[in-house]
């Protein structure tokens, strides 16, 4: 990009974030199935963008200069802290999603140690081999070793006794999900919860994606076992509220048994020469625009706004789970315990990623899972309110879509492909090496062709260090200082209307 010599109107700057947007995943309608929640509150959604402009240049990073940020703060994290069963001692934070409450957790976990267990020097964490990536990010971040867990190759909840024998002189923490998010089932917790206690053993549960949902499943009569800070060694839950609280992006929060223990989530430096820095999150700068944001869409939808979405969201969870089930040939993963479904088919990976593709042509975004600790390839739904009123044309979709992949039979370029791909030595390629491997898949200048099912399967078909290898040499070729800029729409035409 250059930048233009004089600033481009309204009309120039609008027209060109129009264009570009064109091209993005629809995030209201119910076509995506990953990456969006959509509530189909629209008038909700309205107050919530409106407050996020107005906050959008308050600083979170001094909360004395900016007390409604605290108060807000404040207020969210009392409400969440009771929604996740914390007794008066309960204590948290606001961040800007998921990871970096996991981030956080894990930062706890790791200083709790260095002052309760001085003797550990290389610190692990033991996480089900379902636990979401961003606990092996944290884990990666922060010098902690992380330890997976195999799950039960049926229910994919994770094996408590394995975690058991997991358990070394060097664990900080025990992790598990509520619920995962690929296959959308619990963790027993309070087993876990039992094991924390007997061995003086900090545990996050984390409840990014089901933490907000699984208390309004409950009260609608769904099957919830006690997940959270009412489980006796629980010491830590992550929740996100730009998930099922269905606030815009970068709300999420994190909330300790008591504040002795959040104590070592926080951050000071005066040991500079400038400001002295006081820090409860990895952000120093941040909007206030997601704080306010979130704060009031509690607010416009109440208790009884969030109890409907649930019961619009189990109503069509129930739907699609016994849609997918009627398909012949397709196989729900596990016994669903949220809004969260993954399925299978015995026709295999290649099969499955056809069908995303053959899906996406039809307007929907599922999203493929490669296969790996026993789960095998699948494609996942994440389903929101918003999908009750389309889930008749997704199931009528998708039938079609197993149907149309089922009469094309095997695909031999992809096959052939694949062979081909399997004579390569990956471990000797380096970033070029796999550029050029992407490259035959479809995959150039990080632009992806129209038909992912041959790089799905790739992917699927490599071991996971490859396959982060190879995925690496992608994200390092799509982000580039060198794309070509977006020309002023209608230059002439807008000139003076700036
Ligand atoms: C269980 C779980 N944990 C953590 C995350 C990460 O959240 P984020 O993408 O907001 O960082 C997700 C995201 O889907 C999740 O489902």
């Amino acid at each position: 990009m250059t930048l233009p010599e004089t600033g481009w109107s309204r009309d120039q700057i609008f027209a060109a974030l129009t264009e570009m947007k064109a091209h993005d995943l629809a995030t209201e309608g119910g076509a995506a199935f990953a990456y969006v929640y959509d509530s189909g509150e629209r008038a909700a959604a309205a107050l919530a963008s409106q407050a996020y402009s107005m906050f959008l240049g308050a600083n979170g990073l001094d909360p004395t200069a900016f007390p409604s940020l605290l108060r807000m703060e404040n207020e969210i994290v009392g409400w969440c802290a009771a929604h996740l069963g914390g007794g008066p001692e309960a204590s948290g934070s606001f961040t800007s999603g998921g990871t970096e409450s996991l981030i956080l957790a894990v930062k706890t976990a790791r200083d709790w140690a260095r002052v309760h267990r001085p003797e550990i020097t290389r610190p692990e964490m033991v996480v089900p081999v379902t636990a979401h990536a961003s606990l092996h990010k944290a884990a990666h971040y922060l010098g902690v070793t992380l330890v997976p867990c195999p799950v039960d190759p049926r229910s994919f909840k994770v094996d408590v006794a394995a975690m058991r024998a997991a358990i070394t002189a060097n664990t900080i923490l025990l992790t598990a999900s509520a619920a995962s998010y690929a296959h959308g089932v619990i963790d027993p917790i309070a087993e876990i919860g039992a094991l924390a206690l007997e061995r003086g053993l900090l545990f996050h549960v984390d409840g990014c994606i089901g933490a907000f949902l699984l208390p309004y499943f409950r009260r609608l009569g769904a099957a919830v076992p006690a997940f959270d800070l009412s489980v006796a060694g629980v010491s830590s839950i992550s929740m996100d509220l730009h998930k099922y609280g269905y606030a815009p992006k970068g709300a999420s929060v994190i909330v300790y048994r008591d504040k002795q223990l959040r104590r070592h989530q926080l951050y000071a430096c005066a040991d500079w020469t400038g400001y002295a820095v006081i820090n409860s999150t990895v952000q120093s700068t941040k909007s206030g625009g997601p704080l306010a944001a979130a704060w009031t869409l509690l607010h416009a939808l109440g208790d009884a706004g969030y109890l409907e979405l649930a019961r619009r969201t189990l109503a069509a969870t129930q739907a699609i789970v016994a849609g997918v089930r009627a398909i012949p040939g397709l196989r729900v993963l596990g016994e669903p315990e949220m809004s969260l479904l993954a399925f299978t088919s015995d026709s295999g990976g290649l099969f499955l990623f056809a069908v995303a593709d053959a899906m996406a042509r039809r307007g929907w975004l599922v999203q493929p899972q490669l296969h790996g600790h026993g789960a095998p390839a699948s494609l996942h739904l994440t389903i929101s309110a918003g999908h009750l009123a389309v889930v008749d044309r997704f199931l009528v979709d998708l039938r079609a879509s197993v149907a149309e992949v089922e009469a094309a039979g095997a695909d031999p370029a992809t096959a052939m492909l694949l062979q081909a791909a399997g004579g390569l030595d990956f471990a000797s390629l380096g970033d070029e090496g796999f550029t050029q491997a992407l490259a035959l898949v479809g995959v150039q200048g990080g632009q992806l062709p129209e038909r992912m099912a041959p790089i799905h399967a790739l992917l699927d078909a490599l071991p996971a260090a490859v396959r982060e290898a190879a995925l690496l040499a992608f994200l390092n070729d799509l982000y580039t200082a060198h794309a070509p800029s977006v020309a002023p729409p209608g230059h002439a035409a807008s000139a003076g209307s700036k």
